[in-house]
């Protein structure tokens, strides 16, 4: 199929990808879609800067023009991966239907998440399960603690090997190839400038700390990439490695290897995450080893013994839905970045090896479509060819927009939806759940509306969960409910339940009205079918996002 974009003159070719997607900074070939391009790249911006930035923003990070920038965020906004809120570009949880489909196609998440939280509670400590990507680590688990201090990194985030304890480990399987792309990066940025989520390297003797948690010789001139070659070394002799403080002073982290037992190669890396506080690092290695390497053999057993995965439903009717959608916005729909951006989407559990024929099948696209998507992913780093003529995404779907939203809750989920529904409906609308007594119920979330009657709650408000409308529709299953003029003579509220992923019910929405506004009729059939239908985009978003991830519900 010819490229199907007008071709704009005023569009600068897609900037490379940043430095810590150092996928590539070569020539793309002739058949990759470069709108697919920059609309990656705009995604890797966005999520670099924590999922949002301003269209301007935009502009200048991509390089490209600001008409370029408004059709791509348009496209992106028509997909759900975006929305706009006046001049800022917001990532949506709906993106992280991206990296769902890597992690699902992986399937290490879902076989061994259980594992790791169950080590993080008997421990006390964060556990986190890391993959290799390339030079790199990348987190695609964290059984993360409560605490004041939050130590652990997000899933997608990338970080050097030689900054982590898991990397010396994925090192010990590096080829002379992998060694040297590592070398030259070492050459290019010595300081990891490159790797937003950590700071930079400190000057002390940290570098020079050796497997013991002990300063070796004390040589501020001992080299970085000498103790990394060392700790590789330990790490293939002892199965296990150790971060003391590589990352930043305080942060100790030890690790062992999950071996695939059809391979014995590394599937990922096991890691517990603690403080100097609490644990020096040789203190770890003391009394948390053990305990670790008992769960990595639960969880290689695990791997033994799982069962086939279950594909599940391929996406679909999407040729439809992007041809409807090029009807209706015309010019500032880019159908190639749409299309291509759902080749990714036809990856997934039961489906981590597709086929070109296969990919196309699962899209509804043509093969030659399929094809150049292919062909620009592989470029970008994010597909690479597998055995039998397949492909398989990489770690690096996780970077489009799945870290920042990793650790989104509920409220901020609802929020973009309530303030939509309150500007259709002109009434304030809450979200509440349950307290872990169950007798009362919390507000978390409000969108006020702005006319002179409005009802206002401040959030964290406890109220009897038994004489509220969300206290209802959180305690009985019934579908929805309507009260009158609870609490507070002259409010009529009427409120419906939030599923989560199993079906159960873990939060309610309300609009509260004044009595003189609406009769309880107005109420059922003006304002419910605008609750049922914010509440359902609500539970897309949250089912999205809760896949491989905890999302609190305060
Ligand atoms: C983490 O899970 O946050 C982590 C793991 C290993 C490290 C550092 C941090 O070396």
């Amino acid at each position: 199929m010819p490229h199907p974009e007008p071709a704009d003159p005023a569009e600068t070719p897609a900037t490379p990808a940043t430095p810590a997607t150092p996928a590539t900074t070569d020539t793309p070939p002739a058949e990759a879609v470069a709108p697919l391009m920059r609309g990656v790249a705009v995604l890797h911006r966005l999520t670099e800067a924590n999922g949002m930035l301003s269209l301007s923003g935009l502009e200048r990070a991509t390089g490209l023009a600001r008409s370029t920038v408004d059709r791509i965020v348009a496209t992106l906004a028509r997909m759900g991966y975006v929305r706009l809120d006046g001049r800022d570009a917001i990532l949506t949880p709906r993106v992280m239907e991206l990296g769902n489909a890597y992690l699902a196609a992986l399937r290490l998440p879902e076989l061994l998440s259980a594992h790791a939280d169950r080590l993080a509670d008997e421990l006390d400590e964060s556990v986190s399960l890391a993959v290799a990507d390339r030079d790199g680590i990348r987190f695609i688990h964290q059984a993360t603690r409560r605490r004041a201090m939050s130590l652990s990194f997000r899933i997608g985030d990338l970080l050097p090997a030689e900054r982590t304890a898991p990397g010396p480990l994925f090192a010990t399987e590096w080829t002379e190839e992998e060694w040297q792309a590592w070398r030259e990066r070492r050459t290019r940025d010595p300081r990891n400038t490159a790797y937003p989520t950590i700071p930079p390297p400190p000057n002390t003797t940290h570098a020079t700390v050796g497997h013991d948690g002990v300063d070796e010789d004390g040589d501020e001139d001992e080299d970085e990439d000498g103790d990394f070659i060392r700790r590789t070394e330990r790490a293939a002799n002892e199965n296990y490695a150790l971060d003391d403080q590589l990352i930043e002073p305080g942060l100790v982290a030890v690790s062992v290897p999950v071996r695939d037992p059809r391979t014995a190669r590394i599937a990922c890396v096991a890691n517990v995450v603690s403080h100097t506080s609490r644990h020096t690092a040789a203190h770890l290695r003391a009394t948390l080893l053990p305990r670790l390497r008992t769960a990595v053999a639960a969880m290689e057993e695990t791997l033994r013994q799982a069962p086939p995965p279950h594909p599940g439903p391929p996406p679909a009717g999407l040729a439809t839905w992007t041809g409807a959608s090029k009807q209706e916005l015309g010019r500032e729909f880019i159908e190639s970045l749409a299309r291509g951006l759902t080749v990714l989407t036809a990856f997934g559990e039961g489906r981590a090896e597709l086929t070109l024929t296969d990919a196309a099948k699962a899209t509804g696209l043509s093969r030659a479509t399929t094809r150049r998507a292919l062909i620009t992913y592989e470029h970008l780093g994010l597909v690479t060819p597998a055995a039998h003529r397949t492909f398989t995404l990489t770690p690096q779907v996780l970077s489009l927009g799945f870290p920042p939203l990793s650790r989104t809750t509920l409220p901020r989920i609802a929020t973009p939806h309530m303030t939509t529904l309150t500007a259709e409906i002109e009434e304030t609308t809450s979200l509440a759940t349950l307290t872990d007594a169950g007798d009362e119920i919390q507000y978390t979330a409000q969108a006020t509306a702005s006319h002179v009657m409005s009802v206002h709650i401040t959030v964290g408000t406890r109220q009897p969960a038994a004489s509220t409308s969300m206290g209802r529709a959180l305690l009985t299953p019934s579908p929805y409910t309507l009260m009158d003029e609870e609490l507070e003579q002259g409010v009529r509220t009427i409120a419906v339940p939030i599923h989560d992923r199993t079906g159960r019910v873990i939060a309610a929405l309300n609009a509260a009205a004044h009595v003189a506004r609406r009769t309880p009729e107005q109420c059922v059939d003006e304002i419910l079918p605008a609750l049922r239908s914010t509440a359902a985009h609500i539970e897309t978003d949250l089912h999205t996002a809760s896949r491989f991830t905890h999302v609190p519900l305060t």
